[in-house]
């Protein structure tokens, strides 16, 4: 499928408006009580807003792109299978951190990526907490508000600050590799961070703000986004065994350079590999 540069200047002019009409709904449900259901785990949370919204932004790209196909966490049921095929699809998380979002903490942001040939051509993320519009189209670098971003270039695992999440699971077995993984990392670098939004993390690598994140078990409307903004701002987005990333493969390294990604690569590979792999979540 080829596309022409002004049809992406439109899939990227309405991602961004989109997303700005998502980020009033969220902020005006932030400090209003919220009906709160679990999911798969006790922390596995979905409120009425994160339906309102993926219904609000996948309407809206249906009436302007009525050919384009879409996967959007709310839409998915449990067990669906999720393909991904060459045709435009707009990957959609309607807030990436819910739990953020329930606590009023201020990391929790939409993510709106549009991949064709499974690739990312545009990306938006938008942190309406923090009046955070990161976005991005493939060739043309990754912008937060009007500022071009660009990675750190720290190369040295010990003096790197890495983002890593605990992920929504609470599987016992998975929490212990989780937490020695963890360890293994905190003793060679300057620290772990865990802020609850794959999306904000890997927009924080991409904005040179923390050298690397990883987390296994996310799914592909974690990272749709992000995996552009990274790149487009100089780093490195891989699959946690050094090859390239599968979008639906459920796990990812993003690292502001190769060196950074092979040292936290090879305190992941110490433990046998989570393998969680493979969406077999849900999709269209
Ligand atoms: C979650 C966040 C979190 C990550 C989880 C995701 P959600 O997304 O990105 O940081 O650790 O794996 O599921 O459920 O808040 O959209
Ligand atoms: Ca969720
Ligand atoms: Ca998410
Ligand atoms: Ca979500």
């Amino acid at each position: 499928i080829e596309v022409k540069s002004s049809d992406i200047d439109e899939y990227l002019r309405v991602a961004i408006d989109v997303a700005k009409e998502a980020g009033k709904v969220i902020c005006s449900a932030l400090e209003v009580e919220k009906r709160i259901e679990t999911k798969e785990s006790l922390a596995d949370l979905v409120t009425e807003t994160d339906q309102q919204v993926e219904k609000m932004i996948i309407s809206t790209f249906h009436q302007k792109f009525p050919t384009h196909c879409f996967i959007g966490e709310e839409s998915v049921s449990s067990g669906e299978k999720c393909t991904l095929t060459n045709a435009p699809t707009w990957i959609i998380d309607p807030i990436d951190g819910t739990t953020n979002f329930v606590h009023r903490f201020q990391f929790s942001c939409i993510s709106i990526g549009l991949l064709i040939n499974k690739r990312t051509e545009v990306a938006v993320v938008f942190n309406p907490n923090l009046d955070h519009m990161y976005t991005a189209k493939r060739g043309h670098g990754a912008y937060c508000n009007n500022t071009k971003l660009k990675v750190s270039d720290v190369n040295n695992l010990q003096n790197a600050l890495i983002l890593a999440e605990f992920g929504s699971s609470r599987d016992p077995e998975k929490m212990t590799k989780r937490v020695e993984t963890m360890h293994r990392i905190v003793n060679k670098s300057h620290g772990i961070r865990s802020l609850g939004s794959a999306a904000m993390a890997m927009c924080l690598v991409a904005s040179g703000r923390g050298e690397a994140y990883y987390e296994y078990g996310i799914h592909c409307w974690d990272v749709a986004a992000g995996d552009l903004i990274v790149r487009e701002a100089g780093g490195v987005v891989l699959d946690p065994s050094g090859s390239d990333m599968d979008m639906m493969a459920r796990r990812v390294i993003c690292a502001c350079n190769k060196d950074i990604a092979d040292q936290v690569i090879s305190l992941l590979q110490t433990v046998e590999f989570e393998r969680d792999s493979e969406e077999v979540v849900s999709g269209k």
